[in-house]
């Protein structure tokens, strides 16, 4: 308890890491499973994008754009231009940040754990307002999300935004009336230039031969190409993505569109910036297979216990936005205080009671969690198969899929969930116990 007084104003997370974490589950992390990153999107349509240029956006939406943007706190995950940080307790990114880079008051003993624990919500693209995106592509990736970045493991969460919302921030990231592109020069040219300089090294393009990861022309220190491949994007979404004029702007320099960018200037002369634009917009793109959404795993033969499920799913990954703000004292996380533009769920996944009393439905009335869906699924369940299904690119239409925008679980640690429940939710084995079951 000793982390209680000290650590009040840095927030809530780091209180309930502090009071709450049992020693049984401070054991070795395991390997996170690999994003499935080949079947996510379907293939972009391997048509130019058609000409017409976006108009500037409405000043009206424009005026209420930082409200918005505050409200459905985007803020908590992005850097976002102009706006500020949420205050710490909230600030998803800046605090994983801070402990990784060891300017978080804690003990060392605490500090390293945490550090070899965190992984995912470190690296996140900056907001900046801009030419860069077409803002019909903003759009859409508002309303209905896709994966952008075959190496980094958090995604967008999906959101329910509305549609005033959806045109609200995309007009804001987008404000400018589109410029004419200057004419692009040759694709097979543009292949070769991809090829020369490295380009590879950082970016994977989907639906063409694999962009070779040759050496770059430039320098560039381990960490920041590390950080580098982390972020950059899947260039087959480069033609829906960007606006032509911009993509000629950031292959001259990517500094000057998005200030503290991860990709790093590579030299390229006026021929070859128009030779690799025509690449990136024109080269033929396959159609990549679309992968099965993976089954539910028949139930386990042996007992399952809640330490067990507690250790391998809700204590390393659920709780951190699911938890009774009561017990870590301040915000409880966005699956259970509400936030990211969610309504309040009250679920609580940080304890065997808060399991067991459910969440809140749209009208604030409390529900299990283990009833069964239609399909005759554990509500619970479902959700975390509906993430398997999101990362195969076919979201599933009222069930949104658990964790939010983080990997899918492993179908191994869904089977044991699954089993737990269907044994009658156990407790804990006591010494002299008969671990009775949950009603
Ligand atoms: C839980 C953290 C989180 C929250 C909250 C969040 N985002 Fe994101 N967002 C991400 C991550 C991670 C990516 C990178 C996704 C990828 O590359 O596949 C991303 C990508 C984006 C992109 C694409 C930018 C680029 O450079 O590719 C936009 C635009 C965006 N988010 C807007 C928003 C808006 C608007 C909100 C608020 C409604 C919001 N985000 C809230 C995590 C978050
Ligand atoms: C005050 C600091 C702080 C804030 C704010 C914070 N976290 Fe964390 N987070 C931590 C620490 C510390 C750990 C490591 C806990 C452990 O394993 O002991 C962690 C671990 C995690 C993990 C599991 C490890 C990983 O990298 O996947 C997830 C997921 C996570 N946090 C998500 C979030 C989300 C989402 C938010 C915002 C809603 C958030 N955190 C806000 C401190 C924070
Ligand atoms: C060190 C890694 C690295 C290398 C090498 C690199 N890039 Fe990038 N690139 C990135 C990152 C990171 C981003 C995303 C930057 C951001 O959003 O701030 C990016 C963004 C882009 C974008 C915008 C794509 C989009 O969808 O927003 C294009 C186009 C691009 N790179 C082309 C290239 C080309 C062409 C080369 C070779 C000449 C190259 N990159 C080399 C890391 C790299
Ligand atoms: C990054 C934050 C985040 C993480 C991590 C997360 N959740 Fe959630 N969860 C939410 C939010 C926000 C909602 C509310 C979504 C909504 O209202 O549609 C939610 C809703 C749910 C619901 C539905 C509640 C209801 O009745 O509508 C279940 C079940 C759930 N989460 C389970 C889990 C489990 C299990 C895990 C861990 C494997 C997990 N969540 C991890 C943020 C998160």
């Amino acid at each position: 308890m000793q982390g209680v007084t000290r650590s009040r104003r840095v927030g809530a997370l780091a209180l309930l890491l502090a009071v709450s974490l049992p020693p049984a589950c401070g054991g070795e992390p395991r390997p996170v499973p690999a994003k499935a990153a080949e079947v996510i999107a379907p293939a972009p349509d391997p048509e130019p994008v058609a000409a017409a240029l976006e108009p500037a956006a409405d000043p009206a939406l424009l005026a209420r754009a930082s409200a918005r943007f505050t409200a459905l706190e985007c803020n908590r995950c992005h850097e976002i231009e102009s706006i500020a940080a949420p205050t710490p307790e909230f600030d998803c990114v800046g605090c994983h940040r801070k402990i990784l880079a060891g300017d978080f008051e804690a003990s060392p003993q605490e500090l390293a754990g945490w550090q070899s624990r965190i992984h995912s919500l470190v690296d996140v693209p900056r907001l900046v307002p801009g030419p860069r995106f077409r803002r019909a592509w903003l759009q859409g990736f508002l309303a209905d999300t896709h994966d952008l970045r075959p190496n980094l493991e958090a995604g967008m969460p999906r959101f329910a935004l509305a549609p005033d919302d959806v045109a609200t921030l995309a007009a804001w990231l987008s404000p400018a009336a589109e410029t004419a592109a200057p004419a692009l020069g040759d694709a097979t040219r543009g292949r070769a230039v991809i090829e020369a300089k490295g380009c590879g090294t950082c970016h994977r393009m989907r639906g063409v031969a694999p962009l070779p990861a040759t050496t770059l022309p430039i320098a560039i220190a381990p960490a920041a190409l590390a950080r580098g491949q982390r972020l950059a994007p899947d260039l087959a979404h480069a033609r829906e993505r960007l606006r032509p004029a911009a993509l000629l702007q950031w292959l001259e320099s990517p500094e000057q569109l998005q200030p503290g960018t991860a990709m790093p200037t590579i030299p390229l002369d006026e021929t070859e910036r128009r030779d690799v634009a025509a690449y990136l917009l024109q080269a033929p793109l396959e159609a990549v297979a679309v992968a099965a959404v993976p089954e539910r795993l028949p139930l386990l033969q042996r007992e399952v216990r809640y330490e067990e499920v507690d250790a391998k799913i809700f204590h390393k990954t659920c709780r951190h936005c699911h938890s009774d703000p009561e017990l870590v004292i301040g915000d409880g996380g966005p699956g259970y205080s509400g936030g990211f533009g969610f309504p309040k769920r009250g679920l609580d996944l940080n304890s065997y009671e808060g399991i067991l009393s459910g969440s809140l439905d749209d009208q604030g009335q409390r529900r299990s969690l283990f009833s069964a869906t239609p399909q005759g699924v554990p509500r619970i369940v479902a959700h975390l198969l509906a993430r398997h299904a999101e990362q195969a690119g076919r979201p599933l239409p009222g069930v949104r899929g658990m964790p939010l925008a983080l990997p899918a679980l492993p179908l191994e640690d869904i089977q044991l969930l699954d089993t737990w429940i269907a044994q009658g939710r156990k407790r804990n084995a006591q010494p002299g116990d008969d671990a009775e079951g949950a009603p």
